[in-house]
């Protein structure tokens, strides 16, 4: 026999506040922690609980926000809150029209740390006391700011009193109500219905349902969390930031227990969506965005951005930025390369120090080791691109292609005018400017022939230390050739 499921209705979550806190023109809840909005991190977790319905209400930023919530759980409806007249307003119009009746769970769309065990062990709470409302509370070691908790002395909970409406001695009390509740559908719709906004803000306050509902006859708690810290909102930058430490601290202690190596984990920002293989290793000061995953063996860093990049079994990117690029098993990048999008390196494949490559693959072992760019390039197996070579992609008006074949040696600061190619094992001579198809076995060459003006220095800069230098070994200011 497995455990019951849990049993929830109807979810809703509040986001129609305007974070003015935030001062910013982006909603709130559209800030990113480890590469998800934070309403997204909300969205996840409620949604993993499965309820019958899931309602979002919406205000400031309406469109935006909405959009967002589309993207991440489509079932999900939502509720415009046209003014924000208060949590207790907001939830008045989320219950307007629904036809369910059992449980909701009634959260905040600003606390991205709630995780979705601590949900379930709540509503696992909730009914196993057969409450009417449940509130989920926590000790703040700085409690400034929010609802506090009063209970009687036989402990259970009598009220909730907002900061602005507390006295000195309620300030004292360091229990708060995390804004995370469940209710009986049906006492909830009733009392929410009788709230009145005689508070100093004026608004409608949600809190204020639990001395009602207890009046009514309803049974209420308040359910201690051990974590305070998964209840944590945000509503200025600085409670962003701290909330973004936590959550990195979080996702690296999963890593870890997973087999990741990782150095230094105060350093190292890894995506809530990004994907690494055991035995792994993470040197400091490392960021792991967006979509990227990582192979067993890989080393990455340190200091290195990784976008959206794929990489393999044994590669090593270090001190390097790559987006939305593919790097094969065993290749080497950096230091200092730049990858931008459109990068695939076969297996093998090397970019070393200080090399920019877009939008172009190069193939199993084949190495750009000093100081290139490669753009729009296709090139084989097994080549060389000497130290500076410039792949000139860019006539100043449209972008050419070029293609390199295999077993190909490009010659130290060999320019490649694009549109061109080079046939497999074909040479260039260093310092060729290559503006023709160079054909299988070929060698290159587009430079000047060199000539020696003989004795030029002791003529044109006599008495220089070149000048006494050039003496000693025996030059002297003739330009004929010596006998
Ligand atoms: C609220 C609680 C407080 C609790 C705290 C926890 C009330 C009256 N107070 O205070 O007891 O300690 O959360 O974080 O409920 N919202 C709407 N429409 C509105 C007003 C708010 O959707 O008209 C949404 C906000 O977007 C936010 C949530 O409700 O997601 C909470 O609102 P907020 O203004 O942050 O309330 P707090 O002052 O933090
Ligand atoms: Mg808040």
């Amino acid at each position: 026999m497995g455990k019951a499921p849990l049993k929830l209705d109807v979810a809703i979550v509040l986001a129609a506040g305007e974070g003015t806190r935030m001062k910013s023109q982006t909603p709130k809840v559209l800030h990113y922690i480890a590469g998800k909005t934070i309403i997204d991190h909300v969205l996840t977790e409620v949604s993993k609980l499965n309820p019958e319905q899931l309602r979002v209400v919406v205000g400031a930023g309406r469109e935006a926000v909405e959009a967002q919530v589309k993207q991440i759980a489509p079932k999900a409806i939502p509720v415009f809150q046209a003014e924000r007249n208060g949590t207790g307003h907001a939830v008045q119009l989320a219950l307007a029209d629904l036809k369910i009746t059992g449980t909701v769970l009634i959260c905040a769309g600003d606390t991205p740390l709630l995780r979705s065990e601590t949900l379930g062990e709540f509503i696992a709470a909730h009914h196993k006391s057969e409450n009417t409302v449940s509130v989920l509370t926590a000790e703040f070691p700085d409690p400034t700011g929010y609802g506090r908790i009063l209970r009687n002395e036989a402990g259970e909970i009598v009220a909730i009193v907002e900061e602005r409406d507390a006295s000195d001695e309620i300030k004292l009390i360091d229990e708060i109500n995390t804004g995370v509740y469940l209710f009986d559908i049906a006492a909830l719709a009733k009392s929410v219905a009788n709230l009145k906004s005689n508070n100093s803000q004026g608004e409608l306050y949600l809190t204020d349902v639990i001395a009602d509902i207890k009046a009514a006859g309803g049974r209420a708690a308040a359910v201690l969390s051990n974590d305070y810290s998964e209840t944590l909102g945000i509503n200025d930058r600085a409670q962003l930031a701290e909330c973004a430490a936590i959550m990195r601290d979080r996702i690296n202690y999963d890593h870890m227990l997973n087999g990741v190596e990782i150095i230094d984990p105060t350093t190292t920002w890894i995506d809530a969506n990004v994907k690494i293989s055991a035995d792994a290793k993470i040197f400091p000061e490392s960021w792991l965005a967006g979509t990227t995953s990582i192979a067993a063996h890989a080393i990455i860093g340190p200091r290195t951005t990784l976008m959206n990049v794929t990489v393999a079994s044994g590669a090593s990117v270090i001190e390097s930025n790559c987006v939305d690029c593919e790097i094969g098993s065993d290749a080497k990048v950096g230091p200092y390369s730049y990858l931008r999008a459109g990068t695939k390196l076969a297996a093998g494949a090397k970019a070393g120090a200080y090399v920019e490559i877009k939008n172009s693959t190069i193939g199993e072992g084949t190495k750009v080791p000093h100081l290139s760019y490669v753009g729009d390039a296709e090139i084989g197996s097994g080549s060389n691109i000497g130290a500076a070579t410039v792949f000139v992609n860019y006539d100043g008006v449209e972008k050419h292609k070029t293609k390199i074949g295999n077993e190909v040696r490009i010659g130290s600061d060999t320019m490649l005018v694009a549109p061109v190619s080079i046939g497999d094992g074909a040479y260039t001579a260093a310092g060729s400017v290559i503006t023709d198809d160079v054909p299988a076995g070929a060698m290159g060459v587009a430079r000047s022939k060199q000539r020696n003006i003989l004795g030029w220095v002791l003529r044109k800069r006599s008495g220089t230390k070149s000048a006494q230098a050039a003496k000693a070994a025996g030059a002297n200011e003739s330009s004929e050739q010596g006998s």
